[in-house]
């Protein structure tokens, strides 16, 4: 990796690639919910550039939107409204310079994206919004989306920091028995 990621670590990012890599073989394109400055896209990008597939990624560009009672959590006071605000453009000239192919990027509250504003089929769906609401509705937006064999991770998911994140994806999870593997953080649903 030739930038430093400090969102997600090194080895979470290898289980992504890896994962990024087998769904190259399913139908479907790779969104991610929560791109920051592009980090993990950027990779993504890289990995999906000649496969046909397109790379969608989803930021309010605003930063975190304000958390409710199910992200409360002494370890979790630095996450506040606004943290984490990047501009589309910075993340767009980001692509530009490393000579990829921009993705589909999208700027708004996840709360307010609607089903056009994803692929109509995702292989593999990066939700990294940190907090309950936005985890819930990122899940929403994709679950009627994935194609059989697709993957769901999900970051945070073990991060008591951010513990909304868990919340919902056991929330998203109840009724359901899909095979879920872990991994630091982070915790992938296998569709
Ligand atoms: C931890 S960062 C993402 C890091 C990125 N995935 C990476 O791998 O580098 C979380 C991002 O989610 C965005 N975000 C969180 N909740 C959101 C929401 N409800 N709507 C839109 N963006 C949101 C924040 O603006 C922030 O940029």
């Amino acid at each position: 990796m030739p930038w430093k990621n400090d969102q997600v670590s090194e080895f979470e990012t290898s289980k992504i690639l890896e994962l990024a890599k087998d769904c190259l073989k399913i139908d479907g394109d790779y969104v991610e919910l929560g791109c920051y400055r592009g980090d993990t896209s950027l990779l993504l990008a890289d990995m999906v550039k000649s496969s046909g597939k397109r790379l969608w990624i989803y930021d309010s560009f605003e930063g975190l939107p304000e958390k409710t009672l199910e992200d409360d959590s002494v370890l979790g006071r630095d996450f506040q409204k606004g943290v984490l605000n990047v501009t589309k453009r910075e993340v767009k000239e980001r692509f530009l310079r490393a000579g990829l192919p921009v993705p589909i990027i999208k700027k708004a509250w996840f709360a307010e994206l609607k089903e056009v504003d994803l692929p109509e089929k995702i292989a593999l769906a990066f939700l990294d919004g940190d907090l309950y609401e936005s985890i819930r509705d990122s899940l929403k937006l994709v679950e009627n989306k994935m194609v059989p064999g697709g993957v769901i991770m999900v970051h945070d998911y073990n991060n008591s920091a951010l513990p909304g994140v868990a919340r919902a994806v056991n929330e998203w999870l109840k009724g359901k028995n899909p095979m879920i593997q872990r991994c630091q953080s982070m915790i992938t649903i296998m569709l």
